[in-house]
This record gives structure tokens, C-alpha cells and sequence, in this order.
């Protein structure tokens, strides 16, 4: 299987849903590819769950590059597209050209993604006019936490309508994809109906072209927290503390290591 590209990506839509999950190290991008999933997201999540900060209003441009060319040593045949994260592309245009190139230059992503509506598409025409792909991201917007909540966007007439505006107007900036996160299902669906180019749901409903979890929501490795647009498809959590938990047992009481993990 050749590597996915942007330009395959855009060729999905309309075809059968795909799954797409964030990684953010080497590991978990080893795991994806492997998977064949052809879009992986380093989403700058990892705030929250590799660096257990409480938004991912803390995540830096120096982080983001560092996992990145983690998760680039990983791929093999899936893309994967490095999130900007806050004020690395709200500051100037410049500014963001320079960080999104840096995510492509410096770590090897292959597309970046930023959030925001229609105010973006002069800054995704101009990048993507420069040779860099861009992933939108629409709806619940984490970045702007402070200003809007972890709260289901597009629930008004007037805020749906705006929400369709701007799926559009990402799409003729020369977006390649749009994330629509946390908005209700039927609006999810009328916007993907209404765009040439892939969306990919997070809490968006099964109306989308593609669905994105974030790993450690799908492996169940925080088994407390698990909000409503979550399947838990293993129980990493439980097991890895039942793993951690035995083996601290096995060396109190001379269990581990065995005769058969010695050297003679
Ligand atoms: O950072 C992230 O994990 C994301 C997804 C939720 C889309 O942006």
C-alpha cells in the first residue's frame, strides 16, 4: 500500500466512512499505521493526555514539533497531520505560515490543522497556495475554551447556519478536509452533504465521511472519563493498573524474575 496523501484523502468523500484517531508519540502512530488508518491526527489533545495539563491552551509550538517527528518515525502508509496549536497562527499570517511550515520542514508532517471559521480562509488559501495542505476544524473548537465551554455548537438556527457558512468558505479557501466537532447530527450530516472535501466527526453523529477519537479515549486507558461521543474499544486502563499492580506484587514476594529471565 503507497503512502495516503491529501489528495486521496479528498478522494473518500462520498465513499464508505473511514476511521481516522489521534496518536502522539512514536508508539501509538506505530500502532495506528498498522491498523491501516489513513489519516492520523497529532492532535494537540496531548496536552491533556500525554502532558496532563488541563487545556490545550498550554501546548507549544515546541511541543507539537517534538511529537510530530515522534509520530513521522512511526508511519509508514498513513498521513498524518500536525495540529497548530494556540497562538502559533492567531498572532500574524506570517507567523502562521512560518509555524505550519515548520510542522512539514522540521518534524515531516504531511498537513497541518488549525480551528476557526470563516475568519481563516484567507490565512488556509495562503497556505495551501505556499504547498501546505490544511485540515479545518469547526464547531467545538478546544482552543477557544475560555470563550465558548466544552458546549455542543450549531444548536441555534442562527448558529447552524453560521457553522454551514463556514465549512464552506474553508472548502473554497482550499481546506482538504474539515473537522466537525461536537455539533448536532443532522446539521453534521446537511454540512457534509453541502461539501465536496471529507469531514470528520468528533461528536458529530454517524452522518459524517469519517469519525476521529482521540487514543486514549478509545483504548479506555482513563476509564472514568468517558463523555458521550466515546466507545471504549479496549480496557487499557484497568489492565495496565491490574499489569503494574501484579508485578510490583511478583518482585515483593521473589516471584519475578524467574530462573527463565536470568542469566546464567
Ligand atoms: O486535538 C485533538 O485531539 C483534536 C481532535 C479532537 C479532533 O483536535
Amino acid at each position: 500500500m503507497s503512502k495516503w496523501t491529501p489528495a486521496r484523502i479528498r478522494a473518500l468523500k462520498g465513499k464508505d466512512p473511514f476511521a481516522t484517531v489521534t496518536v502522539f508519540d512514536y508508539t501509538s502512530a506505530l500502532f495506528a499505521d498498522r491498523a491501516g488508518l489513513p489519516y492520523l491526527l497529532v492532535g494537540d489533545s496531548l496536552g491533556m493526555t500525554v502532558l496532563g495539563h488541563p487545556s490545550t491552551l498550554q501546548v507549544t509550538m515546541e511541543v507539537m514539533l517534538h511529537h510530530t517527528a515522534a509520530v513521522m518515525r512511526g508511519v509508514k502508509t498513513s498521513m498524518a497531520v500536525a495540529d497548530l496549536p494556540f497562538l502559533s497562527y492567531q498572532v500574524s499570517d506570517d507567523l502562521a505560515v512560518q509555524n505550519a511550515g515548520r510542522l512539514l520542514q522540521e518534524a515531516g508532517a504531511d498537513a497541518v490543522k488549525l480551528e476557526g471559521g470563516a475568519e481563516r480562509a484567507p490565512l488556509i488559501k495562503r497556505m495551501v497556495q505556499n504547498g501546505i495542505p490544511v485540515t479545518g476544524h469547526i464547531g467545538l473548537t478546544p482552543q477557544s475554551v475560555k470563550q465558548i465551554g466544552y458546549q455542543v455548537q450549531g444548536k441555534s438556527p442562527e448558529a447552524a447556519a453560521k457553522l454551514k457558512a463556514d465549512a464552506l468558505a474553508l472548502q473554497d479557501a482550499g481546506a482538504f478536509s474539515l473537522v466537525l466537532e461536537a455539533c448536532p447530527s443532522d446539521l453534521a450530516t446537511e454540512i457534509t452533504e453541502a461539501l465536496d472535501i471529507p469531514t470528520i466527526g468528533i461528536g458529530a453523529g454517524a452522518g459524517c465521511d469519517a469519525q476521529v477519537l482521540v487514543y486514549h479515549d478509545l483504548l479506555g486507558l482513563f476509564p472514568d472519563m468517558k463523555p458521550k461521543f466515546v466507545k471504549q474499544y479496549a480496557q487499557l486502563g484497568t489492565q495496565t493498573s491490574a499489569a503494574l499492580k501484579q508485578y510490583a506484587e511478583e518482585v515483593k514476594n521473589r516471584q519475578f524474575p524467574g530462573s527463565e529471565h536470568c542469566y546464567s
